[in-house]
């Protein structure tokens, strides 16, 4: 399969390079930024222009889709609205004129409600309840899988899957977790959630791998939290009242990737334990 990885210079992007290779697919990062590996084949494209972006997926049978200002604030909120919801535009109407039917793009947990000044509904979540975007990064998301969702309603054939990604972590990221563990309320923001990199990377390739279509969004987690306290006593403390869905493990992750195991086969590999 030759693959288009949008934002392949980027942390999740480096490692869904390093997993395509690894098995087998032919790759072309296309980004603004040079991968520092030169073995790379790249085109350096800016996705908020439409011609650009059409040469750049012309004769690809698949994209992965991570490029974009990766979270709320790092720039004023018109410009990060400007740049991932048209680059996501831009690249799904590509794909459509050039005959692609397998996308996978980056949504994000942040439209679960993150940060949760607004409770959530339950735990753990899952992909039932409908998108609370708190910023324009998260509003874009959630806008992006209402739009896959009338792309698909126009073409039966194709698959547009947005993986919920939870906070990528790196192995060296790791270091940092013992600071979390000493208040609860650093890490309340997310529901103490991540997703190691390589299990990023590896739900990117079970899903651009996957023969089902339409469109479909995933939470993609790791099993479990950042902490060393029980899930159900964070939440006794940080949101009590929330009720739980079902009993969760000592450290069991708030959010569920239940649907991404049973649809993609999907099971993180890599806890930072
Ligand atoms: N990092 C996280 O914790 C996290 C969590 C959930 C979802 N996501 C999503 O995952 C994806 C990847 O995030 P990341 O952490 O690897 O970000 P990153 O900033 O490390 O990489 C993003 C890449 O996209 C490129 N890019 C941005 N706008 C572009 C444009 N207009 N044209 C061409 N290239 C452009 C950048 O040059 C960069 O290399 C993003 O869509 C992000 O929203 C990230």
């Amino acid at each position: 399969m030759k693959t288009v990885i949008t934002g392949g210079s980027g942390k999740a992007g480096r490692g869904v390079v390093a997993e395509l290779r690894q098995h087998g697919h032919e790759v072309l990062v296309v980004d603004k930024v040079k991968p520092a590996d030169p073995s790379i084949p790249f085109l350096s494209a800016d996705l908020t222009d439409y011609g650009q972006v059409g040469d750049a997926l012309n004769g690809a049978d698949a994209v992965a889709h991570l490029a974009a200002i990766p979270a709320p604030r790092m720039f004023p909120d018109a410009v990060t609205f400007r740049n991932n919801m048209l680059s996501d535009y831009n690249v799904f109407l590509a794909a459509k004129q050039v005959g692609i039917k397998n996308i996978v793009w980056a949504s994000s947990e942040t439209v679960l409600g993150l940060p949760f000044d607004t409770p959530p509904p339950y735990v753990p979540l899952d992909e039932e309840y409908p998108g609370r975007p708190e910023s324009a990064y998260s509003l874009a998301k959630h806008l992006t899988e209402t739009m896959a969702q009338q792309f698909c309603r126009w073409d039966s054939e194709l698959k547009i899957f947005g993986l919920r990604f939870s906070n990528v972590m790196e192995p060296q990221d790791y270091a940092h977790f013992a600071s979390f563990d000493a208040d609860p309320n650093l890490r309340r923001w997310n529901l103490w959630c991540y997703i190691d990199v390589r299990d990023a990377a590896q739900a990117v390739r079970l899903a651009l791998e996957s023969n089902l279509k339409g469109a479909e969004v995933f939470i993609i987690a790791n099993s479990d939290s950042v902490m060393s306290k029980t899930s159900t006593d964070l939440m006794a403390e940080c949101f009590p009242g929330v009720p739980f869905q079902r009993e969760v493990g000592q450290n069991e992750a708030l959010m569920s990737s239940d649907k991404a195991k049973k649809l993609l086969g999907f099971e993180a590999k890599h806890s930072w334990r």
